[in-house]
């Protein structure tokens, strides 16, 4: 069984999908801990109910090397940022340098990087004129959606689509491209290559 950190900030749609997929045995792992910068969100309520510690972070009384030191001793195998709005520490992002997830709502590079949140990616994605958008796992490194990309789900755009229909379209690919990584990690079926960079078994193409 892998043990898994959770970093969240809001609702945790996607964690939930994660931690559903290990109560039911899918995923061979379990979630150790939930960092949350909010611990009053719906996600910390969900961790709770589920006797998942909930560690605050950003606080005055965790530093950067606190919390990095708090995920060790915990052995963390990986880190999955799962809507966390703010930046993971670089003492973090080194401690678990290629064993940290993020999941993206759009295409990368493009779409990524400073300012690419939220609502503000499918507004993006629209004016572009784009026939697809996606779901994009990609490995966190010191730059924001920046590491090497591990999977991604095309998500087509349709004529008349607001910001928020291509959201939720969005989103529910990420419920299965999500677990499918994570579940791929936990059964090392992800291979690494001497470069660091990840070669995807092909049993996770979802389509
Ligand atoms: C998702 O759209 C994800 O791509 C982005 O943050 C959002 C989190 O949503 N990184 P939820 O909290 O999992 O519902």
């Amino acid at each position: 069984m892998k043990r898994l950190a959770v970093f969240v900030s809001g609702g945790g749609s996607n964690f939930r999908s994660i931690h559903d997929k290990m109560l039911s045995g899918e995923i061979p792992g379990e979630v150790v801990l939930l960092v949350t910068n909010n611990t009053e969100c719906a996600a910390a309520d969900y961790a709770r109910e589920h006797r998942i510690e909930v560690v605050k972070y950003p606080d005055a009384e965790m530093t950067p090397a606190m919390l990095a030191e708090k995920l060790q001793a915990a052995n963390c195998d990986y880190i999955i940022l799962a809507g966390y709005i703010k930046l993971v520490p670089a003492e973090v992002v080194r401690a678990f340098s290629g064993k940290t997830l993020n999941i993206h709502p759009g295409p990368l590079p493009d779409f990524g990087g400073k300012g690419y949140y939220g609502i503000r990616v499918h507004e993006a994605v629209l004016a572009s004129g784009r026939k697809y958008s996606a779901a994009t796992v990609h490995i966190v490194d010191e730059v924001y959606d920046r590491g090497p990309i591990l999977a991604a789900v095309k998500v087509p755009v349709f004529e008349g689509d607001t910001p928020q229909n291509l959201a939720s379209r969005v989103l529910k690919q990420e419920h299965r491209l999500y677990p499918a990584v994570v579940g791929a990690l936990c059964r090392d079926e992800i291979a690494w290559e001497f470069d660091g960079s990840p070669k995807i078994e092909p049993s996770l193409k979802l389509d």
